[in-house]
This record gives C-alpha cells, structure tokens and sequence, in this order.
C-alpha cells in the first residue's frame, strides 16, 4: 500500500507529519487556513503539488463550513463580501513557500472561479460552491495525472534506452533526487511515479536515490516510499553522484519539478543541478516529470524562478531516532555543527538549464529537446 499526504476522514482534513517519517506516523489535523499554511511554511507537508492540494482543501473546507454556519457569516450578505473574505485568504497561502508554481497556480485558478461565478451572476451559495468543488478538484486531478506521466515517461526512456542498444535486460537502473512520490502529491507521484511504473511493468532494475541534505527528503522519505512499495533501490549520498555514474550501468536521471520556466530551464530540490552536469558529463539522459501547471510561460528562463531560502539553522540539524535506539527514544534533532555559526548558504532548490535536460515528461507526453521549434516546446495542449 502506498504511502499518503493527505486524508479527509469523517469531514476532517489531515495530513501526514512528513518531519516525523520514516519513524513516527503522526496524522495533523487542519482545522483553519492558519493551520494549513503553518503546515506547508514548516514542511510538515511538502512537494510541490502537495502543497497546492493542501491550499486548495484548506481553503474548501473554509468555505464548506462557512455554508453549514447558521446564520451564515456576514460575508455570505454579497458577492462583493465574499470576494473580499476569500481574497485574502488566497493571498495568505500563496506566501507559505515561493518556488513552487502550483501553489500559485491553485491560487489563481480560485480566485478565477470566483470571477467567474460573480460575472454569471449567482447566489452567495453558489459561488462558494463553485469553490468547494474547484479546490477539491485541484487536489483529486495529481494523481490521475501523475499516472499519465509515469506512463509516457516509462515507456519512452524504456524505448529510448532499448533503441540505443544499451543493455537493459534486467531493467532499467534510474537515480532520482529528493521525494517525489505520493509523499509528494496526491498521490503515485511524478519521478518517482515514473519509477514506480518502470517497477510495475517489469522494466526497473533498481532506483537510485540522493539523501538529499540538509532536509534528507530522499533518506526519510524516498526511502520509506520505495520500501513500502518492494522496490529494489540503493541509496547514496548527495556527493556520490559522480562515483555512482562511474562504477555503475545508469540509464537515467529523472526529477521532479518546482517551477519549469518558459525556455525548459527548471528549479527543484537543491543538487538537482549537480546531478544534471555529472549525468551530461556521462551522456546520461536527465528526464524532468512535472504536470503542465508547472510550466510558468510567465517566466523566460530559470534567472526570473524566486528561489526559497531556507532558514541557516535547518542546515545544522539532522532529524531522526537516537542511535543505537534503546526502544524508548522520543523522534530527536541533532545539531551537527558548532553553535553559532554565522555564514550559511541554504538555498531550497536550484535550477538545472535547459541545455542539460533530455526531456519534460508532462501528462501530456514527451516534450524532447530538438524536436519542437523552441528546445522545448511547453506550450500546454489544452
Ligand atoms: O522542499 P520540498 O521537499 O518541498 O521540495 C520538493 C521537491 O523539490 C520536489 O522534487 C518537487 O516538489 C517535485 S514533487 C513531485
């Protein structure tokens, strides 16, 4: 069974305490907006689509129990009312985290909802409505899309590989950074996604993943995901990339993404970029999975992506049991640097140009380099 980020049970909203895998699953429960932004401002749930889906359900959840009030608040006297409580509200949980697209993105698709349901002229209700059902869309589409990424990004790097004469009989060998998994979304995931299909169909030899420092997304998360699931895997540390490429037969990289930009360059987990010009200096073909909402056609290139800057102190410190454990350890944080140093570079992602990626696997198929009029063409079918 896998692994999941968020669950409604009995009308209420909870989510998975990612600081506390893979040791302790403990369920948070989100009862208010503040709550939900806290849990994404402090990665108590994190991944890019994860955190929209988390906005967006949040922000249901206001309004549904907003509907059951009786009287109903005085914002529900007019649409203009209500546009001026909601508004707000989008503004606050677009500013917990300010790389990733999709919150953004969940965030303009609502209030685009509110637009238009004000210029048709409907009731207070209906327009708060139209909300609960748009936010509860945002979060149930990751996951049928994840599956249609995985797929067209499975079956082309399988063929790809094949078609080149390389050996893959016993599968496919794919290194990946961070978590990128259900963790991550709503579920199946995107790069891990892709894995886990390759998995499914009989093509992965083994997954290979960074521990993905200071935070160890790929040590806590990836590799809880990837047990749970029976994948075979091997885990590395971020510095090993380039040995990794030298004594073993990899086939590919693939990531996730945070926010692609218009000309394919693209901000994820910091030492994505790392792992992009090692894979290049080994001709290792680097694979970006990523829904379409994560292309920003606002943004030219990687240069415009605001890169989140962590605070210096998470840089410091490592999360886990005590060990060796004596059974009765509470979860601990372990500084693992001299108190009070003062210069500390912790940027959260970083961005891999276009130049160094093969292909963006979206759930609209393969863009790959070369072939469209631009390096990549993103420009969304629908
Ligand atoms: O800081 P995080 O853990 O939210 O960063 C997550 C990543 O960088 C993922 O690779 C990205 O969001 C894609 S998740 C499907």
């Amino acid at each position: 069974m896998a692994l999941i980020s968020i669950r409604i049970s009995d009308n209420k909203l909870e989510i998975v305490n990612q600081l506390l895998l893979p040791h302790v699953t403990e369920f948070v429960q989100i009862d208010t907006i503040e709550q939900a932004h806290d849990a994404i401002k402090t990665m108590k749930i994190r991944g890019a689509p994860a955190i929209a889906s988390l906005a967006a359900l949040s922000f249901s959840q206001h309004l549904s129990r907003a509907l059951q009030a009786s009287p109903l608040p005085e914002y529900f006297t007019s649409p203009e009312a209500l546009k001026n409580n909601v508004e707000p509200i989008l503004s606050f949980l677009f500013t917990a985290r300010p790389t990733a697209v999709n919150l953004g993105a969940a965030t303009r698709r609502l209030t685009a909802t509110l637009n238009r349901s004000i210029s048709q002229g409907k009731t207070t209700r209906s327009i708060a409505q139209d909300l609960i059902d748009e936010g509860k869309a945002i979060a149930d589409e990751d996951v049928g899309r994840n599956k249609a990424m995985s797929k067209w990004g499975g079956d082309w790097l399988f063929d790809r590989v094949k078609s080149g004469g390389e050996s893959a009989e016993k599968g496919l060998n794919v290194l990946t950074v961070c978590n990128t998994g259900s963790l991550a979304t709503s579920g199946y995931g995107t790069a891990l996604g892709l894995i886990t299909y390759l998995h499914e169909t009989g093509k992965l030899e083994k997954a290979y993943y960074t521990q993905t420092a200071p935070y160890h997304q790929g040590s806590r998360l990836t590799a809880l995901e990837l047990k749970t699931l029976n994948i075979p895997a091997v885990m590395i540390c971020d510095t090993m990339v380039g040995s990794l490429f030298q004594h073993f037969n990899i086939h590919a990289v693939a990531v996730g993404a945070d926010r692609i930009a218009k000309n394919g360059d693209t901000a994820n987990k910091i030492g994505t970029y790392n792992a992009a010009v090692i894979a290049a200096r080994h001709n290792i073909p680097f694979i970006v999975v990523a829904p379409i909402s994560t292309v920003d056609l606002a943004i030219e290139s990687g240069l415009d992506i605001p890169i989140e800057q962590r605070p210096p102190l998470e840089a410091c410190l490592v999360r886990g049991l005590l060990f060796p454990n004596d059974g009765n350890s509470e979860q601990a944080q372990v500084m693992i640097t001299p108190p009070g140093l003062d210069g500390i570079y912790n940027p959260s992602f970083d961005v891999t140009p276009a130049e160094l990626i093969t292909a963006i696997v979206t759930e609209k198929g393969v863009a790959v380099k070369g072939e469209g009029e631009n390096i990549f063409d993103l420009t969304p079918v629908v």
